[in-house]
């Protein structure tokens, strides 16, 4: 019963999608790419209102990010890099999807991500090839194929089976020569079985209803890609097997083990083609911002704790690119790299670091799982100076989520992941992901992480230039401090960097060495900054924001009967269009012209979209799918003078449309630009 149920659910929540999609397509939001050629899945492609909002949203986290804060900057670096990079971060070595094979058609699947499945399990041992001077033993052999299941079993069949007749007529003077050592003569007839067997074992899961027959002919095509043309299948057998997630879910073949299957999309730099030549597409933009971390800093004259931030493309050969753009092969992310001083730095400066309780008003409510739902509405006492990790961790988590309440996306439909301390990766202290209730399950969003040290170390180690900030202010401090409180911050300081120097694989002698001076470079100044990562996917978030603003309901028509709606509710400030200008009949040249002019008015400062063409009532769905929240009509009392209500006797005033509530207000043209643009800002 509760299965059913299930599958209901998922079916409609399956059907939502499927409506989502389709409207996509239907109104330019989002096209398959290369659609023309059959698509190329994982890629996606923006039309004209897809272009639009996303353009909107990373202005949005743009303005939000950097220039509305004196504490962080942006970069735009290339998307190849040196590919030494890309081994100081880890990601030759480890950024990599444990996947599994079907050996038929050499799809992958995430090994993590196979459906259970139960049923009958043809197996095979493997083949018999027949050649043509061996064709009498095939014929024997034929019989017997389907029951012999190991290469024991051949072996004896051979020896058992094909008689010394038999073996005179396929080599007549080996035989001679045989003939007279009984053991050489067994070992013969072994040994011309085994030229003929290839034991690679096969299992196909039987479809439902599908006869014997058909789990056949996909073995004989696998072992006909394997290159065998003439063969007889050997040691046919069936299994029952109840849940289990070793088959493909497609073709019903038995995966192969699973396998490390690196995400990094490879290319050549120069006409060589050789493996000095090899460089990387990013799979994410964070390592150009640790990369350039010495020149921003100099160049922007700020000062730890300060961040830098990119927007730009990523790419991960992801092995199931799936949920529509969820998870896609080319995508956009939105990362800032926030640099703070180590917990040790801050208590040298200011005598005790803030515990992260400390920085926000918020409810009393006790999480009950790392799942919270995220309906507290904490309030930021400010960025302070006595700020650790945890509270720049926690003050950013809810900025983000600020954020998102910001263009629309409310608390109740996020939830914060934090993940659970076997979860995170051996550097990071914290990392909480932000998910965003998809109609196919509640999705990370944003992750972010508290990283530690452990990339700039990581660049200082393989580039061998220095990462480290030079902090007047420490020195200074320092100097003041007591013995026993140098002492102890030294020996925090040491341990940490001896925990990632080990971990590293630095021979222990030197690692000791390395993180005493690095414990001894506190006293002159010198630290290695920390890092908050926020880091998000712009097309996450672009499907976060259609899949929230997708409602439908019933308006009346023309004629006042109710009529189903299909409409997209996105706050103003994100929507690809802003107002929708229209005249009310567009072969009325006073009204057209009226039209324009406020047309012209809007444009600077938002994009409007001036329609003409049919009923007021069909324009007026047109952009309420389009998700545009207001329209503009010109009509003849704009012209003539309002006949009745406030504005009675008034001209120049239009016809103002809400796309939720499809409310019409009556507005001076003079009022407009400036109501507008409250609500779009
Ligand atoms: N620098 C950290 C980092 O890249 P991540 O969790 O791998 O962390 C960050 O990626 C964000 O990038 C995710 O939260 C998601 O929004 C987006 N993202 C990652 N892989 C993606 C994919 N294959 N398709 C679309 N967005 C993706």
């Amino acid at each position: 019963m509760a299965k059913t149920v299930r599958l209901m659910a998922e079916s409609k929540e399956n059907v939502l999608m499927e409506k989502i999609v389709s409207l996509c397509k239907r109104r330019g939001f989002i096209f398959q790419s290369s659609e023309i050629y059959g698509g190329i899945n994982g890629f996606w492609d923006y039309g004209p209102l897809g272009a639009e909002l996303k353009r909107n949203v990373k202005d949005l986290w743009w303005n939000t990010m950097t220039r509305r804060r004196d504490d962080v900057v942006g970069i735009e670096a290339t998307i190849i890099m040196s590919p030494r990079i890309w081994e100081a971060s880890g990601h030759v070595e480890t950024f990599a999807d444990l996947m599994r094979e079907c050996p038929l058609t050499k799809k992958r699947v995430r090994a993590d991500q196979v459906e259970p499945q139960s049923g009958n399990v043809i197996r095979y041992s493997g083949v018999y090839r027949r050649t043509q001077g061996e064709k009498h033993f095939s014929q024997l052999i034929e019989e017997f194929a389907l029951s012999l299941t190991t290469q024991k079993a051949i072996e004896q069949f051979f020896e058992n089976n094909i008689t010394d007749a038999e073996v005179r007529e396929s080599d007549p003077q080996l035989y001679d020569q045989l003939k007279d050592a009984p053991n050489k003569l067994a070992a013969y007839k072994k040994a011309i079985c085994s030229q003929g067997v290839l034991f690679n074992g096969f299992s196909v899961l039987l479809q439902p209803g599908k006869p014997l027959e058909s789990a056949r002919k996909t073995a004989s095509q696998y072992y006909t890609e394997k290159g065998c043309s003439d063969f007889i299948l050997l040691g046919e057998r069936i299994d029952k097997v109840e849940n289990s997630v070793d088959f493909h879910p497609e073709t019903g073949v038995e995966l192969t083990e699973a396998r490390p299957f690196n995400l990094m999309f490879k290319t050549y730099v120069g006409p060589v083609e050789s493996e000095d030549n090899v460089a990387y597409l990013r799979p994410e933009t964070a390592q150009a911002i640790f990369a350039q971390f010495k020149n921003v800093l100099e160049t922007s004259r700020r000062k730890v704790p300060f961040g830098i931030a990119q927007v730009g493309k990523a790419f991960r050969n992801e092995v199931t690119p799936r949920n529509f753009t969820f998870r896609s092969r080319e995508f956009e992310q939105m990362e800032l790299e926030f640099f703070i001083k180590p917990d040790e730095v801050v208590e040298a400066i200011c005598g005790h670091v803030a515990k992260a309780a400390e920085i926000s008003k918020e409810s009393t409510e006790e999480p009950t799982s790392n799942i919270q739902h995220s309906t507290f509405n904490i309030q930021h006492l400010g960025p302070a100076a006595d700020w650790g990790w945890e509270a720049w961790h926690k003050y950013w988590v809810e900025e983000r989520i600020r954020f998102y309440e910001g263009i629309g996306l409310p608390r109740t439909m996020l939830e914060e992941y934090w993940q659970k301390p076997e979860e995170l990766a051996h550097y990071a202290r914290a990392c909480v992901d932000i998910l965003f209730k998809f109609p196919f399950g509640a999705q990370e969003l944003e992750g972010i992480a508290a990283r530690s040290d452990f990339d700039l170390s990581q660049h200082e180690r393989c580039s061998g230039k220095s990462m480290g900030v030079f902090d007047e202010e420490l020195r200074a401090a320092w100097s003041k401090l007591d013995d026993a409180k140098k002492e102890a911050l030294s020996r925090r300081y040491h341990e940490a960097r001896l925990k990632y120097l080990t971990k590293m694989g630095v021979e222990q002698a030197a690692a000791e060495q390395e993180a005493k001076e690095d414990a001894a470079g506190l006293a002159k100044g010198q630290y290695i900054p920390h890092v908050i990562e926020p880091s998000a996917g712009v097309d996450r978030l672009i499907l976060a924001l259609i899949c929230n603003a997708y409602h439908e309901d019933q308006m009346p028509d023309e004629k006042g009967k109710p009529e189903m709606r299909v409409v997209l509710k996105f706050h103003p400030r994100v929507a690809p269009i802003k107002v929708g200008v229209m005249p009310l009949l567009k072969n009325k040249p006073d009204l057209v012209k009226k039209a324009l002019e406020i047309r012209d008015l809007m444009r600077p400062h938002m994009n409007v979209f001036y329609d003409d063409a049919g009923a007021i009532g069909r324009r007026y769905r047109r952009q309420d799918e389009a998700g545009t929240p207001f329209c503009v009509t010109v009509d003849f009392e704009t012209l003539e003078g309002m006949k009745e209500g406030p504005l009675a006797g008034q001209k120049d005033t239009v016809t103002l449309r809400h796309r939720d509530d499809g409310r019409q207000d009556r507005v001076k043209i003079s009022e407009l630009l400036p109501l507008m643009l409250e609500r779009i800002h």
